[in-house]
């Protein structure tokens, strides 16, 4: 068992190669910011504009930003439009415009930008970015379905106010969702074809009108299960306590308040879920009766009284189908191992995830964690990490064990 005193890095887009079109559109401006990150992120990025691009930004901002020449012509490095794609881990072009879509669609090589492509075998992530009309002109959208058979990822364009001045449909996607996507294409699908059903952040027991009781978890854990099962191919239903956090891209979000709300979520969804994990902090308690008006201070010493919150770990662990996978964390101040183990045997689940809640970069509210894996028969305890790199490590291990149970059971695919 070892522990490293300096948490890892998240899992990230560092030395990672990528080829980044830029199109002709005003959005080009953002294209800029997408290449800054990239680049602080630690990737190694080669921008190809087309010629259009070059009117809106210069070569020169994305050189002086990627610290590597912008390229513009086809003709000037012998064949860049195919050592250049030939060294890519991935394809990212945004803004894509409707003519640059057009171009990939029908496999025209008469640009640098869209022979490159042409010639790619990484895979490709398309950001359209354009006027509400183009976008849902039927020939854009033929295009689009075409180069999603062709199996490019596309970062869907958002609506809102455009810089044409009409509200609609074709803002760029968020860079956020976009980094999710491409982080996603340069995963392997170990995940494809699992539902995976998560619960994160606190419950808020509600008092009367202002006050309620909760606990301090932020959900960053039970999100970065979110987004890192995500990436790997799962399909997600995330049932979230209250939070300050941004749901990750492409998940289904249930937002609940109170426990006995996430009680009936996680009921409804668990049905369809090949592995649940509970990684939210429920309230055990809630108030035995909810004043409908803020109750007043008196002289007198307050009495609260209480009612138990039913424990959703302990009910689907009863209910659960033999080929589900059910994973629960512990929030521990002490006696880690015997306490998982209990709660491992009580709730009846395959893992329990055990955190110490004491340590200043372990489980409430920060970015890190440090947890104990335990299972009927193993313990191992992980090193400070990441939460992001502490989902995946349990990913990892949950993939393990729903491999050995589908063993046991025979109904291994064959
Ligand atoms: O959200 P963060 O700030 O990132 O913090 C992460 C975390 C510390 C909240 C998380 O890593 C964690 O430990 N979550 C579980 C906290 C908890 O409720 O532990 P517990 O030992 O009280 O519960 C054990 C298990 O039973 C948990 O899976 C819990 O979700 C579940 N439970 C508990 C009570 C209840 N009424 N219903 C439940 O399902």
């Amino acid at each position: 068992m070892t522990t490293c005193a300096e948490p890892v890095m998240p899992p990230s887009l560092r030395g990672k190669k990528i080829l980044f079109g830029v199109c002709g559109s005003i959005a080009a401006f953002k294209a800029a910011g997408w290449v800054h990150a990239l680049t602080k992120e630690g990737a190694e990025v080669t921008v190809l504009m087309t010629a259009a691009a070059t009117r809106f930004v210069t070569p020169l901002t994305f050189a002086a930003l990627s610290g590597r020449p912008a390229h513009t012509n086809m003709f000037a490095d012998g064949m860049s439009h195919i050592a250049l794609p030939a060294a890519a881990d991935a394809v990212l072009i945004a803004p894509a415009t409707a003519q640059t879509l057009a171009r990939l669609a029908h496999g025209m090589a008469d640009d640098l930008l869209s022979a490159s492509v042409l010639a790619c075998a990484a895979p490709v992530l398309l950001c359209p970015a354009m006027n509400s009309k183009m976008l849902a002109h039927p020939a854009t959208q033929k295009n689009l379905a075409a180069l999603r058979e062709f199996g490019y990822a596309i970062a869907e364009p958002e609506c809102g106010l455009l810089a044409c001045g009409e509200e609609g449909a074709g803002r760029l996607a968020e860079w956020n969702s976009v980094r999710e996507l491409l982080l996603g294409l340069l995963t392997a699908q170990d995940m494809a074809g699992q539902q995976v059903l998560i619960t994160a952040g606190p419950t808020r027991e509600p008092l009367d009108p202002a006050r309620f009781l909760s606990n301090r978890s932020s959900g960053k854990m039970g999100y970065a299960l979110a987004r890192t099962a995500k990436r790997r191919g799962a399909a997600i239903t995330l049932v979230s306590g209250p939070t300050a956090l941004e749901p990750p891209p492409g998940v289904t979000l249930v937002r609940v308040e109170t426990a006995l709300e996430m009680a009936e979520a996680v009921s409804r969804h668990a049905q369809a879920a090949s592995i649940v994990v509970k990684a939210a902090a429920v309230a055990d308690f809630r108030a035995a009766a909810f004043s409908a008006q803020k109750i007043k201070k008196t002289t007198a010493e307050p009495l609260l009284e209480l009612a138990v919150n039913p424990d959703i770990l302990a009910t689907l662990g009863r209910s659960r189908r033999d080929d589900q996978l059910l994973i629960g964390f512990a929030a521990e101040s002490g006696n880690h191992e015997a306490e998982g183990k209990r709660k491992l045997l009580a709730k009846k689940a395959d893992l329990i995830v055990v955190n110490d809640i004491l340590g200043s970069s372990t489980g409430f509210d920060v970015d890190t964690n440090q947890v104990t894996l335990i299972t009927l028969d193993s313990v191992e305890q992980l090193d400070l990490l990441s939460k992001e790199e502490t989902a995946d490590r349990i990913w990892d291990k949950a993939l393990l064990l729903l491999a050995n149970k589908r063993r046991r059971h025979g109904t291994e695919p064959v």
